[in-house]
């Protein structure tokens, strides 16, 4: 999805720059802010699962590779976990090749999406998925798999070091010996990193899949080239421009190849594979994704 600081920005909430001109502290409640706008962009664009499977309902090329993957890796049948499954877009394809598949998300609303997807397989296909609301950060299950997907862009929800640390952790203690962790990310674009912020991207006009009405979607965005996050804000407007706009926010931390790479050593995997696309084009500047195909060190040790 194309991604921008209007009116109702989450960073429009930031202090302005004057207001630091006697060199004082951001406020407390400045802070505070930054913290809820950061955690409204790893919730709000799943509150509506019927919109999101719209927006995307075209994405294919990623569910080929995540079941060619599995496949190749467990043969017509074998068991996977799927990290923040979201509404099931993976799950299904996974467990209808005759996978068993675990998924877990965070947001009761993809759930929901992906639990009604799931109830319409036949009746053994069903048995063959479970859906279980948990953080990619600390969850426990009493399992062990020996593949692990995170597909879509997932880990850029993780937005800090010790995030991802922990998340990876978690992988490491479910992966089965010898087990593989794949996952994709976005190849973080410079031109759209550094586009205007007050300006707007994208103006389609849609009809909402659910309530009909007629809708022109624009995005755009803030990026902190520190924490490297971007809060991205989609706009929803009414196609006719009168009437009120909503914004759902979006945060996503970007990942460079070779910071990435390093944050998995350290994690204790090795990437065994990376490519640009679901389709194996190499990584170079231009590529859009990063799919990464890692396996935990047998040894454990961080390097
Ligand atoms: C871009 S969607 C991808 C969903 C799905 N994997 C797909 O391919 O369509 C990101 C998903 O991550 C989930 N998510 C965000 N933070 C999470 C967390 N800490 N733990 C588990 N799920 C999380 C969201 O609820 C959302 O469903």
């Amino acid at each position: 999805m194309s991604r921008s600081r209007g009116p109702d920005g989450v960073l429009a909430e930031r202090p302005e720059r004057g207001d630091e001109r006697d060199g004082e502290p951001p406020r407390r409640e400045d802070e505070t802010t930054a913290a809820e706008a950061l955690e409204r962009g790893s919730r709000e664009h799943y509150d509506d699962p019927d919109l999101y499977d719209f927006e995307y309902r075209r994405r294919r090329r990623d569910v080929s590779f995540y079941r060619a993957v599995a496949r190749e890796l467990l043969g017509p049948s074998g068991r996977v976990l799927e990290l923040a499954c979201g509404s099931g877009r993976m799950t299904t394809a996974l467990v209808r090749d005759g996978h068993e598949v675990v998924g877990i998300d965070l947001s009761e609303a993809m759930l929901r999406r992906a639990r009604a997807r799931i109830e319409r397989l036949g009746r053994r296909a069903r048995r063959r998925a479970l859906l279980v609301r948990a953080d990619m950060r600390r969850f426990a299950l009493a399992a062990r798999f020996p593949l692990v997907v995170m597909a879509f862009n997932s880990f850029e929800h993780l937005y800090t070091r010790v995030e991802v640390a922990a998340c990876l952790e978690r992988v490491r203690a479910h992966l089965a010996p010898g087990g593989q962790f794949v996952f994709d990310v976005q190849n973080p674009n410079l031109r759209w990193l550094v586009r205007d912020p007050t300006r707007r991207w994208a103006r389609p006009l849609f009809r909402h899949p659910r309530t009909g009405e007629r809708l022109a979607y624009s995005t755009n965005h803030d990026y902190d080239p520190v924490s490297q996050i971007a809060l991205i804000r989609l706009y929803y407007g009414p196609a006719d421009g009168a009437g009120r706009e909503r914004v759902v926010h979006l945060s996503q931390r970007k990942f460079f190849p070779a910071e990435l790479e390093a944050l998995l050593a350290h994690g204790g995997f090795t990437v065994e594979r990376r490519c640009g696309d679901f389709a194996g084009r190499p990584l170079d500047g231009d590529a859009e994704s990063q799919v990464l195909v890692c396996r935990a060190r047998s040894d454990g040790a961080r390097r």
